[in-house]
C-alpha cells in the first residue's frame, strides 16, 4: 500500500512522499521535458516550436509528439560519446534499440545520423528495410526467431544475426547453406547479471528465456559450434543486462563475466574474439527520483571498466558496442491528452483522491499499469494560478487499473476540455499500444522549426473494423 504523508498541509492527503510539492505548478521540471519544450508568453506549451494548443486542433489528442531536434540531438550523443571514449581503445559504435520506437522517418535519422540499428522481429527489420536502412548496419535480435525472418534477414545481408540458442546456431546455419552465403553472427550471453544489483545476488536472473547462459557451459558451447559451422561467421559476443538502469555496476560485473568467455575461447580455442556488445539499458529520468548519467559519463565509465578488465586477463581490448533505446527515444516525446471527466472521490474520513480522466490511457500507456511506472505530466494548454493539487491521471478504459500518471500535482481548476502533457512517453509507449476497447491508436508526430509532421497517422475505427473479416 501506498503511504498518503502530504497531509492536510496541501489540502490533499494523496501524495507519495517521492514527490516534492511545486514551488510554481506551471513549470516545466528540467530534465523532464525535450530540448525545445518551453512555455510561450501566453502561457501554453510549445515544442519544436509548435503550441500544443496548435497540435491539439490539428492533429487532434491523443497524439504523441516527438520533438525531433531533441531525438536526433540524444542519438548523436551517444554516438559521439562513445565513440571518443573508445577511440583510444578499439572503437565502440552505438545500434539504436528500434522497439524503444520504430517507424520509417526514425530509421531514416538514425541512418543518416550515422548509428546502427537493432531490430528484435521480422516487422521491425520490415520497416528498417523499407526506410531504405543499410542491411549491414542491422543487427537481428529474437529468442525465437522464424526461418522466414533469419532467411529475410541474410538476404538483406545484415551485419549481424544476434542467436540466442544453441538451436538457433543450427538453422542459421542451415539457411545461410541454402542461400549460398556466410551468415555473420554474434552471441547473445546471459552473464548472470541483473540489473541493478551486486554480484552477489547476480545470479538470480539465469531464470529467462533470453541467450546462452554462461553457467553449465553453454555460452562456451555455442562459440565452439559456431565456430565449427561451415557457414557462419562469429563477429562476436552480445549481452544485455535489463533496462531503466543508472549505474554502471551491473555492466561491470557483465562485462567481467563475458571477457572471461573470451579468455576461455582464446586458451580453449585458440580463436581471438574482437567485439562485444554490452545491449543497451541507460535509465531516463521520468519523474524527480530519478537521476540518469549522461552519455559521457556512461562512455567513459564503461570504457574505464572494459580497459581495466581486458588488461587484468591480458586481452586485447576488443571493439565495443552498445543498443540504447529508451535513453534515445524516451525523452524525445510528449503524449497531449485532453481532460474529460474530474472526479473528486471521498475516500472515507478527510481522504480524497481527484481523478483526471483523459483520453486516451493504458491502450497508449501500459507502461504504469505493467511496470508500476511513475509518470509526470502538465497543464500544457495554459498557466494557472490556483493551489497545485494531487491528481492521479487515468484514461477511458474499461479498467480501474487504467492509470497513465499515479500521482502529481496539477493546479486544482483543472477542467474538461484542458490539455495535459505527460513527458517521456518516447519508449515503450507506442510500441506497446493496443487497441484495448477497441480503442484505436493515437498518431506520432514530428515537429520541429514550427512544422508538424505526421510520422503514423492516428487509426481510425476504419482501420479496426477493416480487420473484422468474419
Ligand atoms: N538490446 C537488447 C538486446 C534489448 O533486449 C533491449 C531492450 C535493448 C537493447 C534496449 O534497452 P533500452 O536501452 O531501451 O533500455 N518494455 C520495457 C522495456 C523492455 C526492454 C526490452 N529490451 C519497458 O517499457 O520498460
Amino acid at each position: 500500500m501506498r503511504a498518503h504523508e502530504a497531509g492536510a498541509l496541501h489540502g490533499n492527503d494523496a501524495a507519495p512522499t517521492w514527490l516534492p510539492y511545486p514551488s510554481d505548478v506551471n513549470t516545466l521540471i528540467d530534465g523532464l521535458w525535450s530540448r525545445t519544450t518551453r512555455r510561450t508568453e501566453d502561457g501554453a506549451v510549445e515544442v519544436g516550436g509548435v503550441s500544443v494548443a496548435r497540435i491539439a486542433e490539428e492533429v487532434g489528442t491523443p497524439a504523441f509528439v516527438l520533438d525531433e531536434d531533441d531525438f536526433r540531438h540524444r542519438a548523436r550523443a551517444f554516438r559521439d560519446a562513445f565513440a571518443e571514449a573508445f577511440r583510444p581503445l578499439a572503437g565502440a559504435d552505438v545500434y539504436y534499440a528500434g522497439k524503444a520506437f520504430l517507424c520509417g522517418a526514425v530509421a531514416r535519422w538514425v541512418e543518416e545520423d550515422g548509428l546502427g540499428l537493432d531490430v528484435c522481429t521480422g516487422g521491425e527489420l520490415a520497416v528498417a528495410l523499407r526506410a531504405g536502412f543499410p542491411g549491414e548496419r542491422i543487427a537481428l535480435h529474437g529468442n525465437n526467431k522464424s526461418l522466414a525472418e533469419i532467411r529475410r534477414a541474410l538476404e538483406a545481408g545484415v551485419g549481424r544475426i544476434v542467436v540466442d540458442s544453441l538451436d538457433e546456431i543450427d538453422l542459421v546455419d542451415a539457411i545461410a547453406a541454402e542461400l549460398g552465403l556466410r551468415a555473420a553472427v554474434m552471441l547473445r550471453v546471459t552473464t548472470g547479471v541483473e540489473a541493478h544489483t551486486h554480484e552477489f545476488i547476480a545470479t538470480a536472473h539465469e531464470d529467462q528465456k533470453f541467450g546462452l547462459s554462461l553457467t553449465g557451459g553453454t555460452a562456451f558451447e555455442a562459440v565452439r559450434r559456431v565456430l565449427a559451422a561451415e557457414h557462419l561467421d562469429l563477429v562476436g559476443l552480445h549481452s544485455h543486462i535489463g533496462s531503466q538502469i543508472f549505474d554502471t555496476g551491473g555492466f561491470e560485473v557483465a562485462a567481467r563475466r563475458v571477457l572471461d568467455l573470451v579468455a576461455q575461447v582464446r586458451d580453449e580455442l585458440d580463436h581471438t574474439i574482437t567485439q562485444l556488445d554490452l545491449g543497451g539499458g541507460f535509465g531516463v529520468m521520468y519523474n524527480t527520483q530519478h537521476t540518469p548519467s549522461t552519455p559521457e559519463a556512461l562512455a567513459s565509465g564503461i570504457a574505464g571498466i572494459v580497459e581495466k578488465q581486458c588488461h587484468e586477463l591480458e586481452l586485447e581490448v576488443p571493439h565495443v558496442s552498445f543498443e540504447p533505446g529508451r535513453a534515445i527515444a524516451g525523452p524525445s516525446t510528449q503524449t497531449l491528452y485532453s481532460v474529460g471527466t474530474v472526479k473528486d472521490v471521498r475516500l472515507g474520513g478527510p481522504h480524497h483522491r481527484v481523478y483526471v480522466s483523459v483520453d486516451g490511457g493504458m491502450s497508449d500507456n501500459v507502461r504504469t499499469a505493467l511496470y508500476d511506472a511513475d509518470y509526470s505530466c502538465l497543464l500544457s494548454g495554459r498557466v494557472s494560478e490556483e493551489q497545485p493539487e494531487v491528481v492521479r491521471v487515468v484514461g477511458k478504459h474499461c479498467e480501474s487499473g487504467d492509470i497513465v500518471v499515479k500521482d502529481e500535482y496539477l493546479p486544482a481548476d483543472v477542467r474538461r476540455g484542458d490539455l495535459v502533457s505527460v513527458p517521456v512517453t518516447g519508449a515503450y509507449c507506442y510500441s506497446l499500444a493496443s487497441n484495448y476497447n477497441h480503442v484505436p491508436r493515437p498518431p506520432v508526430i514530428a515537429v520541429k522549426d514550427g512544422e508538424i509532421r505526421t510520422l503514423i497517422r492516428r487509426e481510425t475505427e476504419e482501420d479496426l473494423l477493416g480487420l473484422d473479416v468474419g
